[in-house]
């Protein structure tokens, strides 16, 4: 068997078989097998798609390339969170903190940015001190007395899926259904956990455009889990819109200080309810609806931000920036985008909109490129605002780009302006599939 042949067979629109598939992961993971050749078969599985038996085969392949994290010496249900990546999505800086000061406790690997998706691992990375690569053994102290630990795919998790992560972000084949029921599934089963829910975005701004293929790639997932014993659920929520407000590093880990702080935008504060009620009711706290009002007290009670308060000194940041923004590393240089007409906005592009915070140095162009934490995008309008000419619609921000053209130029079709109202914004959440 070749790699040669492997992607002759799959381009030609075979199916491989598990031996193939382990050939391949394996090959790759020990640096036999270089990027060219993987960067040739993903395109071969983009275009071609992989069936029922390849995808279970593909995740368990890429699970088995590492370690798997024991979380048996930790008492209690451990719940798993993933989303599978949208713009402005910052709920697990919410979430986790509510679900671990609900007593359940969470041991989250969490991804870095990917395409034009912000990751958990880049945001918690702009808090000055945070250390989100500590060593196992003190992931899983801290989520013994913190009841709460979120780092970076340590060590030897699922190499295959971070080696193939970067591959598909510089390569045009990240939104493909096998490829992400595989990455996000080889993760959660390696890190460990009892249960997991899936945050599955739908929408302009998510990978999954439609909501058709936002619930075929639920089902899958929870095909894969259910079949080795990871409880599975699925949420199938909007991003055809961004979240909250901000997009960028610090910006987001400042909104969702503000939802912990019991403020904060609608949108996000009400999908981290549901999220964290949904991770209560897999750890088995009660109904679905008493778990979401548990979550809905602990935000309240503040219960969830001294968690997340716990959760930066246990992993040696500077737990002041909760007080003092201005800790965190400050834009040199900013500008507004503002309205060529008056009018209502009626459409955001969203994955546009995500791409422009990358070119301010928000996300990577390459799998090496630095990322600038106090880069992004704060938005001063959104969908059903009114809006009057040279009004400012978003503040853009960056250290490392003076010239903001390229990215002002992007916004100019991000927008869309109506002279009437057309509709207010999708509904946030659209299915729950537990
Ligand atoms: N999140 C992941 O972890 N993997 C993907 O492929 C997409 C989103």
């Amino acid at each position: 068997m070749t790699m040669y042949e492997i992607i002759q067979k799959k381009r030609d629109g075979y199916m491989l078989d598990e031996e193939e598939i382990e050939f391949f992961i394996n090959g790759y993971v020990r640096g036999e097998i270089p990027d060219y050749q993987v960067s040739a078969l993903l395109m071969a599985i983009f275009i071609n798609g992989m069936d029922k038996s390849e995808i279970p085969a593909l995740t368990l392949a890429m699970a088995r390339s590492g370690d798997r994290v024991d979380l048996s010496s930790i008492n209690g249900i451990k719940v798993d969170k993933h989303s599978t990546g949208g713009v402005g999505d910052k709920t697990t800086l919410v979430v986790a903190p509510i679900v671990a000061a609900c007593g359940v406790p969470v041991a989250k690997m969490s991804g870095k940015g990917l395409g034009h998706t912000g990751g958990t691992i880049d945001k918690l990375d702009s808090i000055p001190g945070f250390n989100t690569s500590i060593p196992i053994e003190d992931f899983l102290s801290n989520v013994r007395n913190v009841g709460l630990a979120i780092a970076g795919q340590t060590g030897n998790l699922a190499p295959a899926d971070k080696k193939l992560y970067a591959l598909r972000d510089v390569t045009a084949t990240v939104n493909n259904t096998a490829l992400i029921a595989s990455s996000i599934m080889s993760k959660k089963i390696a890190a460990g956990a009892d249960a997991v829910v899936l945050d599955v975005k739908t929408g302009d701004g998510a990978f999954m455009k439609t909501e058709e293929e936002a619930v075929n790639l639920a089902k899958t997932m929870i095909e894969i889990g259910r079949s080795v014993g990871l409880n599975t659920a699925a949420l199938i929520s909007d991003m055809d819109t961004p979240l909250g407000y901000s997009i960028g590093n610090s910006l987001e880990v400042i909104e969702a200080i503000e939802i912990l702080k019991n403020r904060g935008p609608e949108d996000l504060r009400a999908i981290c309810i549901e999220l964290a009620g949904m991770m209560l009711y897999l750890a088995k706290k009660g109904t679905y609806e008493a778990c979401k009002h548990m979550a809905m007290q602990e935000l309240e009670n503040g219960g969830a931000l001294k968690k997340f308060k716990q959760l930066i000194e246990s992993q040696g940041g500077n737990s002041n920036i909760i007080d003092d923004y201005t800790l965190f590393s400050q834009p040199k240089y900013s500008m507004s985008f503002v309205a060529k007409e008056k009018g209502y906005i009626s459409k955001i592009w969203t994955e546009k909109l995500g791409r422009a915070a990358m070119t301010l140095g928000a996300g990577r162009a390459t799998k090496d490129s630095l990322i600038d934490y106090s880069a992004g995008i704060i938005l001063k309008k959104k969908i059903g605002d009114k809006v009057e000419t040279g009004e400012c619609i978003a503040e853009l921000y960056s250290s490392i780009i003076s010239d903001f053209n390229e990215a002002i130029s992007m916004l100019d079709n991000v927008f869309e302006i109506t002279s009437e109202l057309l509709g207010q914004r999708e509904s946030l959440i659209k299915k729950v599939i537990i």
